[in-house]
This record gives C-alpha cells, sequence and structure tokens, in this order.
C-alpha cells in the first residue's frame, strides 16, 4: 500500500477521519509520540495496527478520547467519575486504566478486563477525534520493539508502506511517551512512568505507587500489571549500555570502548566518539524530548560508519539521568533499551 502524507490542512484532517471511518490505519501526533491510530469500536481496523506493528498481541492498547465524557460507554458503570480527579492532566500526557466495558473489543485490551483511556492535548489530534467521532486506538506508530516515533519522519522510517497515511504535525513537544496510572486497585499505580510525574500525581491523589518494573526486570513468576512491561522496548539496533557517573568518567569509558554516546551537553567537550547530546544533565524535559531522536539519530549514524568499513561492533552509551520528575521516565526508556545493562564508572 502507499502510505498518504498528510499535513494539518482542513482537507487533510477529513481525509484522515474519512480514513479511520473507513476501518483503515492513520499514524498521528500527539504532544508525547506519534500513534497509529484505529476505529477503537471495530476489531478488524484495531487488528490491522497490531499487523503493521508486529506487536504482540497481548499487549494492549490505549483507547484516544476527546474528552472524559466520551469515556462513558467505554468503561464499567461509575469508573468514569473517576476521571473528575485528574482533569489537571487531562487533555494531557497521562493514561488511565479503569475497568472495561464489554463494548470495547477485547482485542484492544489484550484479553484484559481493564481499558487504557487518554485525552490527547495535541490540536491535531484533537481535530482528527473530532472530525471522526471515533474513539481512536493507538499504541506508538513505531514497529514493535524500536524507539517510539517523535515526527512523521521516524514513522515513516518504521511504517512507510504499511499503513494508510501518516498526518505529520511537527515534532512531538514532550517526546516520552504518556505516564500510564491503574486505577483499578486500591492505591493508583504507575505501570509507566512520563511527563506527568510521581511527585504531581502523589500531590493530587495522595497516596501513589511506583509499579516495581519501572525500574526492576520482571522476575520470571511475577505477572505484568502492564503487559508492555515485559517486552524488550525502545531499543535502537545497537546495543544500548547506561553509564552512571560523572562526565570525565563517563566520557573516559566512552573513549576507551567503540561506542557512539548518547550524552549530556557538559560531556561532549571530553568525547572523542560521535555524539549525540540530548540536553543538560539537569534539564529532564529536554532529555525527554530529545531520546527517541538521539537512538535513532545514532543508529543511523553507526550504519554509515559501518558501511564505511568503520569498527564492526559498536554500542550506544547513554549517559543516566536522575532518575526523578520527568527524569524518571527517560531513565525507564533507558533502562529497557538497555535490557537493564547498567554500569558505574
Ligand atoms: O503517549 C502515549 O501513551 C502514546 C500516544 C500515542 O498516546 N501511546 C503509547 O502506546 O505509548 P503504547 O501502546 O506504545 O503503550 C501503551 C502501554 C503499554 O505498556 C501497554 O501494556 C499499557 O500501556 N496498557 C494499555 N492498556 C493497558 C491495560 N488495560 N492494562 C495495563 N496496561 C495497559
Ligand atoms: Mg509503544
Amino acid at each position: 500500500m502507499t502510505t498518504a502524507r498528510l499535513h494539518n490542512t482542513p482537507a487533510d484532517i477529513a481525509a484522515a477521519a474519512a480514513l479511520l471511518r473507513a476501518g483503515a490505519c492513520v499514524a498521528l501526533p500527539t504532544e508525547t509520540v506519534y500513534g497509529l491510530a484505529a476505529n477503537a469500536l471495530d476489531a478488524d481496523a484495531v487488528r490491522g495496527i497490531f499487523a503493521a506493528k508486529g506487536r504482540p498481541a497481548d499487549n494492549p492498547l490505549i483507547v484516544h478520547l476527546l474528552c472524559a465524557a466520551d469515556a462513558v460507554p467505554l468503561v464499567a458503570p461509575g469508573e468514569a467519575d473517576k476521571l473528575t480527579m485528574l482533569g489537571d492532566f487531562m487533555p494531557g500526557p497521562l493514561t488511565v486504566i479503569l475497568r472495561r466495558a464489554a463494548r470495547v473489543p477485547s482485542v484492544v485490551s489484550g484479553g484484559l478486563d481493564s481499558v487504557a483511556l487518554r485525552i490527547p492535548a495535541h490540536p491535531v489530534a484533537r481535530a482528527v477525534l473530532a472530525a471522526c467521532g471515533l474513539p481512536l486506538a493507538a499504541p506508538s506508530a513505531n514497529r514493535s520493539g524500536s524507539p517510539s516515533p517523535t515526527s512523521a519522519q521516524h514513522v515513516l522510517d518504521d511504517l512507510d508502506g504499511a499503513i494508510a497515511a501518516v498526518l505529520d504535525g511537527g515534532e512531538s513537544a514532550v517526546g516520552v511517551e504518556s505516564t500510564v496510572l491503574s486505577l483499578t486497585g486500591d492505591v493508583p499505580e504507575i505501570l509507566r512512568p512520563g511527563a506527568v510525574t510521581p511527585e504531581q500525581l502523589c500531590a493530587l491523589l495522595g497516596e501513589v505507587r511506583v509499579a516495581e518494573a519501572v525500574l526492576a526486570p520482571l522476575s520470571a513468576h511475577t505477572q505484568a500489571a502492564s503487559p508492555g512491561m515485559k517486552y524488550k522496548h525502545y531499543a535502537p539496533r545497537l546495543p544500548v549500555v547506561l553509564v552512571r557517573g560523572s562526565a570525565e568518567n563517563y566520557a573516559a569509558w566512552c573513549n576507551a570502548r567503540a561506542c557512539l554516546a548518547l550524552c549530556f551537553a557538559r560531556d561532549a567537550q571530553f568525547l572523542r566518539v560521535p555524539v549525540f547530546c540530548y540536553g543538560a544533565e539537569t534539564d529532564a524535559e529536554t532529555q525527554a524530548r530529545l531520546l527517541f531522536d538521539g537512538l535513532r539519530t545514532l543508529d543511523t549514524a553507526a550504519a554509515a560508519l559501518q558501511d564505511a568499513g568503520g569498527a564492526a561492533k559498536l554500542i550506544i552509551a547513554a549517559h543516566a539521568p536522575a532518575p526523578n520528575g520527568v527524569g524518571l521516565a527517560v531513565y525507564n526508556r533507558l533502562l529497557r533499551a538497555a535490557g537493564f545493562a547498567v554500569v558505574e564508572v
């Protein structure tokens, strides 16, 4: 299939909505990352998402809505009331898990009895939601396992020819996927950290737990609360190692190896390997925004080096951010990209 390139014009928004109503998959910008959307109430359309991404069928999708009232028919009686507490972040980079109504096809939620809901703030995503009048299931618009896309070009790099269209809305401002908060248990639990931080959610809800799987590999016998946590994720083609330590020690470690550095601005002066700076050490928002572009860019740079007959076995050495605030989301994605390979220097 030829993937149509659409832009933020009234005609193209209408074209995207028409494709979605007809059961096709369309990649859309959101403020977190690009999503691959399909009609959440059409099981066949949703199967198209899994096929295009190569996504395991037991990894459930997030359903995107225009407003909290749209959640009412999709969740168990009374559940939608819980969204009123979260008004500060909805619309925004927050996904909430509630008990599911039978109306949501089980393929959307990977057979679970819950459903993930998000109200995006991005004006283009909202324009498409309004134009099609449907709840839209949308995971990140990358091939399963690879870094999430933060631009239309990233989407095309992974899915050109496999989806009906990509709607270009510029670069995603947040850069990491939404915070996933489960409200199905006694205590609200963060299953995936994002731009809405544990600190912010605690201030709003009182007690909030951060799931163990955010910072630790799942042991063989524990069941994933969020199936996404059991898969290797966010990974470029090159192996990633997460390196913790000062700028000088990090650079010395990198300079002694065949690697490319995903580094902080101050590290660059000490490094003699190819670098991608993903912000200042103290600026977690910028790190989040540039993280996935950095992993993709370094992958491409390594391929060029290898084509030119350079070192055969390169790795990406990522300088580890402080794991708090938005930095917790950055740290979590890197930890997973690295398959939990962390070195202290
Ligand atoms: O920012 C985002 O969240 C982006 C944009 C497009 O909205 N979407 C996104 O979707 O990152 P995806 O599919 O890549 O990640 C969804 C995560 C997965 O880890 C999945 O396992 C979890 O949410 N999830 C979805 N439904 C769930 C449910 N019912 N229970 C537990 N976890 C769920
Ligand atoms: Mg994803």
